[in-house]
């Protein structure tokens, strides 16, 4: 490297380069296995576009995702974990008023979502924003299917009162596949890996002074939670689901969310 290269760039490219060669003399790769890898790589970026993005798939089926996540978001005992991002979130969703239905297909088994947000010394959050979204009973997000979900199905966002409280109603999440029609959903087959990802609400909550929370929700007993294909679980993200019958709600799933100042 030249003398001039930012330093942190020359320390991330050294230590690249040599687990890169490390991992070529480890394994003895041969000439038919690095060509083969170019030509996954090759595919993976053919396949991206404005709405797919391969590469950050590979990273999470690889874990790298949850990895990096893990470096940049350590967090003290007490405030709520951060887990993947994931592709699906949309910007500016619909600003709803709390209770509201964000359900606007009519499928799937009615829960409600209610808690608080709250800082590290248990103080409500006035002003956090809750931003939600989930697939639909058919273990879709609305972005897989325009035409045949209504836009804005299963997503809003709650802006928080005084007493730090959220509550919306939407589905019980159900487990669902990653794209795996791509060359990543082909290299999972060849690994004997399945693409499921266990039953999830996503959240994005924000507030001013508080450290972004990135997180889910995880519905308890689901079959994949020990095997999330993208590794986001943590155990302190799942959620209690207590059945109810109110009218026609079905579950109640209470969560605080505790965040961190910046
Ligand atoms: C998701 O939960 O929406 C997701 C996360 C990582 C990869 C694909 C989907
Ligand atoms: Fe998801």
């Amino acid at each position: 490297m030249g003398k001039d290269t930012d330093a942190r760039l020359a320390e991330v490219m050294s230590s690249l380069v040599r687990h890169l060669h490390d991992f070529a003399k480890e394994t003895q790769l041969t000439q038919a296995e690095w060509e083969y890898g170019i030509g996954f790589l090759t595919r993976t970026g053919q396949i991206c576009s404005a709405e797919r993005q391969e590469f950050i798939l590979l990273s999470d089926v690889l874990g790298m995702s949850m990895l990096v996540d893990a470096i940049n978001n350590r967090r003290p005992p007490g405030a709520t974990e951060n887990t993947v991002f994931g592709p699906f979130h949309v910007d500016d969703a619909p600003i709803r008023q709390m209770g509201d239905n964000i359900t606007l297909d009519g499928k799937g088994e009615s829960c409600l979502f209610e808690g608080r947000v709250l800082a590290l010394d248990g103080k409500p959050i006035e002003g956090a924003c809750v931003d939600v979204w989930s697939d639909n009973a058919d273990g879709f997000y609305d972005v897989q299917q325009p035409g045949i979900q209504p836009k804005w199905n299963n997503r809003g966002r709650f802006f928080t009162g005084a007493d730090g409280r959220y509550s919306f109603r939407g589905i019980k999440p159900v487990s669902y596949p990653i794209p795996d029609d791509g060359p990543v959903g082909q290299m999972l087959g060849h690994l004997g890996r399945h693409p499921y990802r266990p039953a999830h609400m996503h959240y994005l909550v924000t507030a001013p002074g508080y450290q972004k929370l990135v997180t889910h929700t995880f519905v308890g007993g689901d079959e994949y939670l020990s095997s999330d294909a993208v590794f986001g679980v943590k155990n302190t993200l799942i959620a209690p689901y207590e059945h109810v019958t109110n009218g026609d709600t079905l579950w109640r799933s209470p969560f605080d969310f505790v965040l961190v100042p910046i």
